[in-house]
């Protein structure tokens, strides 16, 4: 059953993720940068798995201006949701999740998962790490060495496999 991965990126983490999940799911997975640019034809895909991380509580554009533009073809199909992000306790990660996923496609996914985050605070990014400074003291939990919740992939992944085998 093809699988297709879409993930926005800014410094990597989101796509490990993705490479993650599309190494452990045992099907044939498709990944896509959104930030590519390409159009993507979901015709040939039963389950889609959409993510990426989030600055200034928003997730990549491109993810985004995908979700909005297939909204209504992703209502059809299998889908999981994931976030990459800094804050680690529930209350931004769910309002991170509700600005960012409609409603609607939160209650037709199978899964949304927060994936935690890296923060690759090394000093080649000085303006990067300072305005994530920011949007962490801004709201909640002040977390500058956030991890990736390879817990959290793992179970997006059992979800996904479940659905998959229960419902093929
Ligand atoms: C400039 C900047 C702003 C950020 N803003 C947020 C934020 O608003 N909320 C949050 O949870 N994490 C925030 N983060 C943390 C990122 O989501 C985290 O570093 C993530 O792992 C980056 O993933 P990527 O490499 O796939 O882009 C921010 C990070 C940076 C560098």
């Amino acid at each position: 059953m093809p699988v297709l991965i879409v993930y926005g990126t800014k410094t990597g983490t989101s796509e490990k993720c993705a490479k993650y999940i599309a190494d452990r799911l045992n099907e044939p997975v498709t990944l896509v940068n959104a930030r590519d640019g390409i159009k993507i034809d979901l015709s040939p895909y039963n389950t889609v798995i959409i993510g990426g991380s989030v600055r200034m509580g928003h997730i990549t554009a491109a993810v985004s201006k995908f979700v909005e533009e297939e909204e209504g073809e992703l209502l059809t199909k299998r889908v999981a949701l994931f976030l990459c992000c800094g804050f680690s306790d529930k209350e931004n990660i769910d309002r991170q999740m509700e600005i960012n996923y409609t409603p609607a496609l939160k209650s037709h996914a199978i899964a949304y998962k927060c994936f935690g985050g890296e923060l690759h605070a090394d000093g080649s990014n000085k303006i990067d790490k300072f305005v994530a400074k920011m949007a962490f003291r801004a709201d909640g939990d002040l977390d500058l060495t956030p991890e990736i919740n390879y817990e959290a992939i793992d179970e997006l992944i059992n979800a996904v496999r479940e659905d998959i085998l229960t419902t093929a």
